[in-house]
């Protein structure tokens, strides 16, 4: 399995039937595209798609190459994913802005699972789980990649940020392929 498809793999083994699910940092589709081929489930794909001169420091900080990413490529990344999804639409929701307002879009209790991959400096997952965690509904799943990722070119805060939320929860971190981690609300 490549790890795109170890990380949809964590997603879709958790999803009850029919779910509503969100992918928070959708880049290219491709993991998008594996949920939604091996599940029935609905999917709030959320990026906000921005090129590298209008993301904020915080995300440069940790070396991510998708914050640099110029206007070009970030287009390509947004067409390659729609292009993907395109076949799926009647259940896949594309929200092309950040992440906390997309958040602001979504009711709460309403979300069987979430996954968040987009900014990962501290500040940037403390505030994407802060925002996406009361849409999970109860016994639903919050979780994330790139969680104890030993790559020393990445500067990421999701390890510091995803302790410090257990720790204030109590709820109890698993971790599966690919560094995602995973706790149930
Ligand atoms: C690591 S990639 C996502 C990869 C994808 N989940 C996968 O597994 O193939 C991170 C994405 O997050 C998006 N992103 C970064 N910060 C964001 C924010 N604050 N709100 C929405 N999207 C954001 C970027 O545009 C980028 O496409």
């Amino acid at each position: 399995m490549r790890p795109f498809e170890q990380r949809a793999q964590t997603i879709i083994r958790r999803l009850p039937p029919h779910a509503l699910a969100a992918e928070i940092g959708v880049l290219r589709g491709q993991v998008s595209e594996c949920v939604l081929q091996n599940t029935d489930a609905s999917l709030i794909m959320v990026d906000s798609w921005l090129p590298s001169d209008q993301q904020p420091e915080r995300y440069k900080a940790t070396k991510d190459q998708h914050a640099f990413d110029p206007a070009e490529i970030v287009s390509k990344h947004k067409r390659e994913a729609l292009a993907r999804v395109h076949r799926f639409r009647g259940r896949a929701q594309i929200k092309e802005m950040s992440s906390v307002e997309a958040a602001s879009q979504v009711e709460d209790c309403t979300l069987d699972l979430v996954f968040i991959d987009a900014d990962h400096s501290y500040e940037g997952v403390r505030e994407d789980i802060a925002a996406w965690f009361p849409k999970v509904k109860a016994s639903g799943w919050i979780g994330g990649h790139d969680y104890q990722n030993p790559d020393a070119r990445f500067c990421f805060g999701v390890d510091r940020a995803v302790d410090g939320w257990i720790e204030e929860t109590g709820c109890t971190l698993e971790t599966d392929l690919n560094f995602t981690w995973w706790a149930r609300v």
